[in-house]
């Protein structure tokens, strides 16, 4: 499975990418309004600090399809070919997917709240479809549900695209749509560092290391012998 950061706070970024080879960050105008500075200083900044190969997922305000894809445009013409174009899957932006995607620029279809949006935009040839989880279940409905039929149609129908599930509160969520085969998502900082994290582990290896320095006295681990 795909995991990616969905934040634009470099010192999450670099803290997280520390201590695993995240596949990506993921960004959004909210996410981007945190960080309170020139979007393409904060994203350039991001490309700079993130290997490589990752992937930077960055999303147009327009609400225009042309408009779009002028902004879409834009972003490629600063970041690279290889960025992905975040687009929320509104009529105009079904429409600005499709021109994109023959350009030959990527999109990550956004703020997908249901399975035949998400097929939609996979048809119109999105790279990634992106439904909020979280925010589903917030309004009611089974998030985790959607984005798991967005990934049956997708795959029914054959479509070179993938659901990244995005909007997450807990670790759960994710474990859910991994056990389906969900190809990609995007976390915070807070719920990726939960994938891992366990107290009950911190315990383990504290007793191991109590238990260690008992053998010989200032012998803490292997290297003192
Ligand atoms: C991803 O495309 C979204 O920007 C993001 O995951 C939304 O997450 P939130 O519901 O925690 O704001």
């Amino acid at each position: 499975m795909i995991v990616m950061i969905d934040s634009a706070n470099l010192e999450e970024i670099k803290y997280l990418f520390n201590y695993f080879p995240y596949d990506g960050v993921t960004t959004n105008p909210s996410i981007l309004k945190k960080e309170n500075r020139n979007p393409f200083e904060q994203l350039k900044d991001i490309k700079n600090i993130i290997p490589k190969d990752t992937m930077l997922h960055c999303q147009v305000l327009s609400k225009n399809a042309d408009e779009m894809v002028k902004e879409a445009e834009y972003i490629v013409e600063k970041f690279g070919k290889d960025t992905y174009i975040k687009v929320p899957v509104t009529e105009e932006g079904l429409k600005a997917i499709n021109i994109l995607s023959k350009k030959g620029i990527n999109t990550t279809a956004t703020a997908i709240y249901t399975a035949m949006q998400g097929y939609m935009a996979a048809k119109a040839g999105a790279k990634f479809v992106a439904p909020y989880v979280n925010r589903l279940d917030n309004l009611g409905y089974d998030g985790v549900q959607v984005a798991k039929d967005i990934h049956t149609l997708l795959k029914n129908h054959n479509f070179n695209c993938k659901v990244v599930a995005a909007s997450f509160k807990n670790s759960q969520q994710i474990l859910e749509l991994g056990k389906f085969g969900i190809e990609a998502i995007t976390a915070s900082f807070d719920v990726l560092r939960n994938l891992y994290i366990h107290p009950v582990t911190d315990k383990a290896v504290n007793d191991f290391c109590n238990d260690f320095e008992k053998i010989e006295d200032n012998h803490k681990t292997m290297l003192d012998y």
